[in-house]
């Protein structure tokens, strides 16, 4: 059996409406897991649940839910556990970015940002780490953060701050999951087109957009670049990795 395989393994995968959550789905999907998908739009959800592979042994599942929406988090979980009967993995996709000056970061946007970025996956995590309801053998758990966690741009300090927190909680949840051994890394991707950027001025202003692409020595990259090491890290190829951030980046942060 190849140490990349999924079978068997229930990975919840929120973000999996769109972008990179959804092609995280399929991926894991591709390596035998059974999914879950999780995000805010059910219609989109049935549309990444009809891009998995589905074998006769898998059994892949659609649970809407707002994530900063607690009650809802806490009832999608043991619907999860009710359903499958427990959790192997979760990846954690669901974010939101924006590109603003300090002068326009108000309060308000802070909290917004800090809620859906931050607040919602420690919570998520807390929900899924209560007693029964992740496998008794452990598993992984990933965090999406961003290259801007570690590097600056202009207009990026709010959704960097949030990156980073996700990306300074790791090593220390990885601490305290491991005598459960629960796993837990985060994966710092550079610029990937998605809905979540491909309006924004770096993306949408040809000029920014060509300075973009220079950051990276690869090139920008793809939904799949990620996905590929989202599947490591959930599987037991990376058993003796916790506590890491992975840079999947085109080389932006070499430079
Ligand atoms: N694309 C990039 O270049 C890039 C680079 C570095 C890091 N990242 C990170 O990678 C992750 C995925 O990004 P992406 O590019 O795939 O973005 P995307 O296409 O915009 O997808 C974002 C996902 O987050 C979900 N989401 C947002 N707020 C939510 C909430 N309150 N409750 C539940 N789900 C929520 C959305 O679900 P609904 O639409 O169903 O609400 C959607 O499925 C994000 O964390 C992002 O910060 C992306």
């Amino acid at each position: 059996m190849s140490p990349f395989d999924l079978k068997n393994r229930v990975i919840l995968i929120t973000g999996a409406s769109s972008g990179i959550g959804r092609q995280c789905a399929i991926g894991c999907s591709k390596f035998g897991a059974n999914v879950i998908l999780s995000g805010r739009d059910k219609g989109r959800l049935n549309e990444t649940l009809g891009m998995l592979r589905n074998d006769e042994n898998q059994c892949h599942a659609v649970m809407a839910c707002d994530l900063t929406d607690y009650a809802e988090v806490e009832r999608m979980i043991s619907q999860v556990v009710e359903k499958m009967g427990r959790i192997d993995g979760v990846l954690h996709c669901a974010g939101i970015s924006t590109t603003l000056p300090l002068r326009s970061v108000s309060i308000g946007k802070l909290e917004e940002y800090f809620n859906a970025n931050v607040f919602s996956a420690y919570n998520l995590t807390r929900e899924v780490c209560k007693a029964g309801n992740f496998s008794k053998e452990g598993g992984s758990i990933v965090f999406l953060s961003s290259v801007m966690a570690c590097v600056g741009e202009v207009g990026k300090s709010l959704y960097a701050m949030t990156k980073g927190a996700l990306r300074a909680g790791v090593k220390s949840l990885a601490c305290e999951l491991a005598r459960k051994n629960i796993r837990v890394n985060s994966i710092s991707p550079g610029v990937v087109i998605t809905p979540i950027n491909q309006n924004l001025p770096h993306i949408a202003e040809p000029e920014r957009r060509e300075a973009l692409e220079s950051k990276h020595l690869l090139g920008l990259g793809k939904a799949e670049d990620v996905a590929n090491a989202c599947v490591f890290l959930l599987s037991d190829a990376s058993r003796w990795i916790t506590g890491i951030d992975l840079c999947v980046d085109g080389g932006y942060t070499a430079m």
